[in-house]
């Protein structure tokens, strides 16, 4: 049994592999946080809460005058406003027309096998591994209950969590704030790990003590966005790849969100993480419940890439649905780079053919093929084929590159309307404007609103008639603004935190109905590149552009981002033109396929104007990946040196499962004269075991311990692939 209650103590004590998690519920009723941390035994930790009178500190009811008991300073699992704590909260709400008061208690709890499963919203699944908690708490005056459900997964090492609030009350009830979790360390001393970032610089790596006051970061974009990742880790100072305790959080929500980490007055360290409160206000009539996205968390003490690679395993496994997850993901040309808006079936085809040579598997109709749509102007909302550009219907074209033995993938942005574009014109009200003010336009678009039925099933229609009308078997999914403008013209007055997460849950609804309907076909998730880079996307969309910046090296720092949080086989890569179209820098061909390799793999340029090396060198690319694509998709990944640190070489490596093969990847960053030899531990080896590295043998104690030399660079941004494989 993972999750252990203990009648005479009120403890609750879940146990992972890496970690043991306490809460007590106490003399009070209150739900106290007590232990997280290494895997310990399930004595009452509650000891190491020293209760003392801390000044201006108040007392909950029931407490009198025993000043050294106050929310204020005690660990707690789910803290509300309106009962004398002051630090980040989790809950507020209250009666509507009444102060947003609660003071919560134990009331119930409840333990089931299996992993408990969310309506709407997306989630882990597991059935025989995981455990369900529910914690049933409710407000000391009036009829308002909290479950909080806990799913663990005892082997993976991940605890997820969600709360559901339910309204009991004969009035409505006005939800304020309401985050998915808190984790009430009883230390500071701590630091974040945070992944920052802008367009087309997407999951920057940023450590930062955690110092007094708060420390927040969040998106108000109604996505999750390219400048915030819902994924952060705390962390030791002295933690480091191989070693040192962290914990990982992720939120399971693509929309607006918030995460704070407060260092308290006294001790200890509290984080609070869920979907951005900000003009939020949600109204619970009698009787009806609101669910918090889920978050999930791992902890352990060997440091962040076992972290990661724990991370990566659990989202694989039990977040990812698609039927493409253990497949080899199709490797593909992108029309977007490669022509941008300029394009007939005459040039697709001309791709297509050299895609087909080049052995590739499929060809994606990016931008640009539908209404009128000749520049980022017009044309959304028309998904209709613009047959006159093209020269042909689609149907001919994808038998077309069909019969060159490609498979066929499209583009579509259906969230977003322009406003010259019949739909807009049809039905003005759906795109999402203050009533009297001239919209906010972005790339000269505005935001459908997916609040609405009918616009959902207007976007549910158009991709029936479109999977239906040709043989296409991916999608890319994309989205290319912020959201502001928040307005409802279905429900006027609505609050814009309200209607943002109604969008969200519209939004998860039509990704659900096209997995459900359409399973086989991979969807790719993007947004202007990686602005909608989180797990909740991962459970619709089992992929993701990573980001608009193509360019190599810019690359390695953007994937290593991305690779503390997300499996790899979800990061979209691929090979482009030089000079790179972001930022003009010229890279060698190998070094650009080298790094493409790092996730789903494919070509963003014109194929057919390639120069004959070129064609060789995608030609071995292509054959490599082929070759090894269950590394690269299903391998742990290690950095091995880091881009924000380093700056002459970065390195990275795949292990098998099974340890049975490894390849160890790096870009030079910069060349020096008379330099010192490079040198590179790799890690995840069998220690025991002996490797073929090209024709030296080597055991994998001697490549961890030791290292290996790494090749001289022979250019500007050269790199290298080498391959270890078990004897
Ligand atoms: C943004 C995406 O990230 C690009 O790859 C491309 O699909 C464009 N949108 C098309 O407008």
């Amino acid at each position: 049994m993972a999750i252990i209650y203990n009648e005479q103590t009120k403890t609750f004590t879940i146990h992972t592999e890496k970690s043991t998690y306490q809460m007590k519920v106490d003399q009070h009723g209150m739900l106290l946080h007590t232990y997280f941390g290494a895997p310990t035994d399930e004595s009452d930790y509650s000891y190491l809460i020293v209760p003392e009178d801390r000044g201006f500190c108040g007392q909950p009811a029931g407490a009198g005058d025993d000043r050294t008991y106050s929310m204020d300073f005690y660990p707690q699992e789910y803290p509300v406003h309106g009962n004398s704590d002051f630090r980040v909260l989790c809950l507020k709400a209250g009666l509507k027309g009444h102060v947003p008061t609660l003071d919560l208690r134990f009331f119930s709890y409840h333990i089931s096998r299996g992993k408990y499963a969310l309506s709407g919203l997306p989630a882990l699944f597991g059935e025989d591994e995981a455990e369900t908690l529910e914690i049933v708490l409710k407000d000391l005056f009036e009829e308002i209950y909290v479950h909080l459900y806990y799913g663990v997964f005892e082997e993976k090492n991940v605890i997820t969590r969600t709360a559901v609030i339910e309204n009991r009350c004969k009035e409505p009830l006005e939800i304020k704030r309401a985050m998915s979790l808190c984790l009430d360390f009883m230390d500071n001393d701590m630091e974040l790990v945070h992944f920052y970032g802008k367009h087309a610089c997407e999951r920057q790596f940023e450590r930062v003590p955690l110092l007094h006051g708060i420390v927040e970061i969040g998106s108000r974009r109604g996505a999750s966005s390219h400048q915030h990742n819902p994924f952060v880790v705390l962390c030791r100072k002295e933690t480091t790849e191989d070693a040192g305790a962290c914990c990982g959080v992720s939120l399971l929500y693509s929309g607006s969100f918030r995460i704070q980490a407060e260092a308290g007055q006294i001790e200890g360290t509290r984080l609070v993480c869920g979907m951005d409160d900000d003009e939020f206000c949600w109204t619970l009539e009698p009787g009806e419940s609101f669910t918090a996205p889920e978050a999930v968390f791992s902890y352990t003490e060997k440091g962040f890439s076992d972290l990661s690679n724990g991370l990566k395993a659990v989202f694989h496994q039990n977040l990812i649905r698609s039927e493409w997850k253990d497949k080899k993901r199709p490797t593909l040309v992108n029309s977007w780079e490669a022509a941008y808006f300029d394009f007939n079936a005459e040039k697709l085809l001309a791709i297509a053919k050299e895609a087909a040579e080049l052995g590739l598997d499929m060809l994606v109709l990016d931008d640009g093929w539908f209404g009128v749509r000749d520049d980022d102007n017009s044309g959304l909302g028309d998904w209709n084929v613009n047959e006159g550009k093209l020269g042909c219907s689609l149907r001919e074209l994808v038998d077309c590159v069909n019969k060159m033995g490609l498979q066929f993938g499209i583009w579509v942005e259906l969230e977003m309307v322009s406003e010259d574009s019949n739909l807009y014109r049809s039905h003005p009200d759906w795109a999402m404007a203050v009533p009297g003010r001239d919209p906010n336009r972005s790339r000269n678009q505005l935001v459908l609103d997916l609040s609405r039925a009918e616009v959902r099933q207007y976007i549910k229609n158009v991709i029936d008639t479109l999977i239906q009308s040709a043989n296409i078997t991916y999608i890319k999914w994309d989205m290319n603004r912020s959201m502001d403008n928040l307005y409802s013209a279905a429900e006027p007055g609505a609050p814009q935190g309200v209607v943002r997460h109604k969008y969200m849950l519209g939004l998860y609804e039509i990704l659900e109905y096209i997995h459900q309907t359409y399973p086989e076909v991979l969807v790719e998730g993007c947004s202007g590149g990686g602005g909608r880079f989180d797990a909740g996307m991962l459970y619709y969309t089992p992929q993701i552009w990573c980001s608009d910046n193509t360019d190599a090296v810019e690359r390695l720092g953007i994937h290593y981002g991305t690779s503390f949080g997300y499996p790899m086989s979800s990061v979209a890569a691929h090979v482009s033109e030089c000079p790179n179209e972001q930022n003009r820098r010229v890279t060698p061909f190998q070094t650009r396929g080298i790094c493409a390799m790092q996730g789903a793999f494919g070509y963003e340029m014109d194929l057919s104007a390639m120069l004959p090396e070129e064609k060789d060198c995608a030609k071995e690319q292509i054959a490599v990946y082929n070759q090894n694509y269950r590394l690269f998709q299903q391998g742990d990944y290690y950095r091995i040196t880091s881009p924000y640190e380093n700056h002459d070489v970065t390195v990275w490596s795949y292990v098998s499962r099974n340890k049975e093969t490894a390849v160890l990847c790096g870009v030079y960053t910069d060349l020096h004269g008379n330099a010192a030899p490079a040198r590179a531990k790799w890690k995840g080896l069998e220690e025991g075991a002996v490797y073929d590295v090209d024709g030296r043998k080597f055991t994998g104690m001697a490549l961890m311990r030791g290292g290996i030399v790494l090749p001289k660079p022979e250019c500007n941004y050269d790199s290298f692939m080498i391959f270890a494989r078990k004897v």
